[in-house]
């Protein structure tokens, strides 16, 4: 297990605690974030980076130390996912990880000696979540923070996160790499299906006669609206099946853009799309919105072609991609599985889940 560990001046002292107590505990490797010496330094700087670090599964938990452990609790607390608290002493410790899952734990080098580092490490790390009324509770934390996040990302269009347990339990298990290829291909079938309620709530609906066995009623029927989904090859793919099911008379298109080796931007080299695709609504799927380049690309594509209602139907989308897209496309609604926090060098979404094409196909 990694253990993220980050201090300020003020923590300098009790950090070499810290880090002889962990070192010491089985299986423990830690990723020391600094600071180095008594000098000055600003908790927020190494607080950010420690969560930073625990945010996209680097390490599983972290500990920072600064004069209270207020301040680099707040400055944690500002990252997706993290849970921070200062726990200056064992029984704070111990609940802050079976009511809260805390984990970022913050000590006060000016509170607290060295000496009672251990026992309060000791009760933070030993006790389990309790989960069950708990887990429901931080549950609504996450979706207060994705909601945040969301409406901030959203410009025009909207950004529609699926907080819903059963997609977020399906995200989990494709997100991890030792999901099958055939599990992995089932699950985002899946996932899409799910997402059809909520893309499709805004369809119009009119009234019909039905004769029941029992008597003639009015009931609700779609108002023949068209649609269209467009998946973009390849990973567009996967998601086209789970949609169909619900929607089985929706056309599809396909899209297909390659990046340029020499510009890096996306060229097309396949489009086929449905004839009236100036009447339809219409659903552009790619699983993994990253920079946002080819999704942008793709849209214009399709506008090119006289599409007006676009939506962009995504399972796991990065911020640097929304904001591209809508940075092009401003009234486009973004619908995604889950809000990852930011690309890695390599433009890969992290956590994310890899090469969703990859994952699908079998082909790494
Ligand atoms: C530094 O003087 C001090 O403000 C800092 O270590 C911390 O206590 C902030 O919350």
């Amino acid at each position: 297990m990694n253990i993220a560990v980050g201090c300020d001046h003020a923590g300098f002292v009790l950090k070499s605690a810290v880090t002889d107590y962990l070192g010491q505990r089985p299986g423990v490797e830690l990723l020391d974030f600094g600071t180095h010496s008594e000098d000055r330094v600003d908790y927020p700087d190494v607080a950010l980076e420690v969560g930073r670090a625990v945010s996209d599964g680097r390490a599983a938990c972290g500990v920072l130390l600064c004069g209270t452990g207020i301040g680099m609790a707040i400055a944690a607390n500002k990252i997706g996912g993290v849970r921070a608290a200062a726990c200056n002493d064992v029984e704070s410790a111990r609940m802050a990880k079976a009511h809260n899952d805390l984990n970022v734990i913050a000590l006060g080098g000016r509170v607290i000696g060295t000496g009672q580092v251990p026992d309060i490490l000791e009760a933070w790390l030993s006790t389990p979540f309790e989960g069950d009324r708990h887990l429901v509770r931080i549950n609504k934390i996450a979706a207060a923070e994705t909601a945040t996040l969301s409406a901030e990302l959203s410009s025009g269009g909207r950004v529609v996160v699926f907080n819903h347990p059963l997609v977020q339990h399906k995200v989990g298990i494709i997100r991890d790499k030792d999901t099958s290829v055939k599990e992995f291909r089932e699950l985002v079938q899946e996932i899409a299906g799910l997402m059809v309620y909520e893309i499709t709530r805004n369809l119009p609906l009119t009234e019909v006669r039905v004769e029941t066995p029992l008597a003639v009623t009015t009931a609700r029927t779609l108002e023949g609206k068209k649609l269209a989904i467009l998946p973009v090859l390849r990973a567009g793919l996967g998601m086209v099946d789970g949609i169909l099911q619900l929607v089985p008379n929706a056309k599809v298109g396909h899209i297909g853009l390659y990046r340029d080796p020499e510009t890096l931007l996306p060229v097309e080299y396949y489009c086929k799309l449905p004839q009236d695709i100036e009447e339809r609504e219409i659903f552009v799927l790619d699983p993994m919105l990253a920079t946002g380049g080819s999704a942008a690309a793709a849209i214009s594509l399709v506008k090119g072609r006289g599409g007006q209602k676009i939506s962009l139907v995504c399972l796991i989308a990065a911020p640097e991609g929304i904001a591209r897209v809508h940075e092009e496309h401003p009234e486009v609604d973004i619908f995604i599985a889950a809000l990852d926090s930011h690309l890695n060098d390599h433009g890969y979404i992290v956590p994310g889940l890899g090469d969703a094409g990859d994952r699908l196909f079998g082909t790494k």
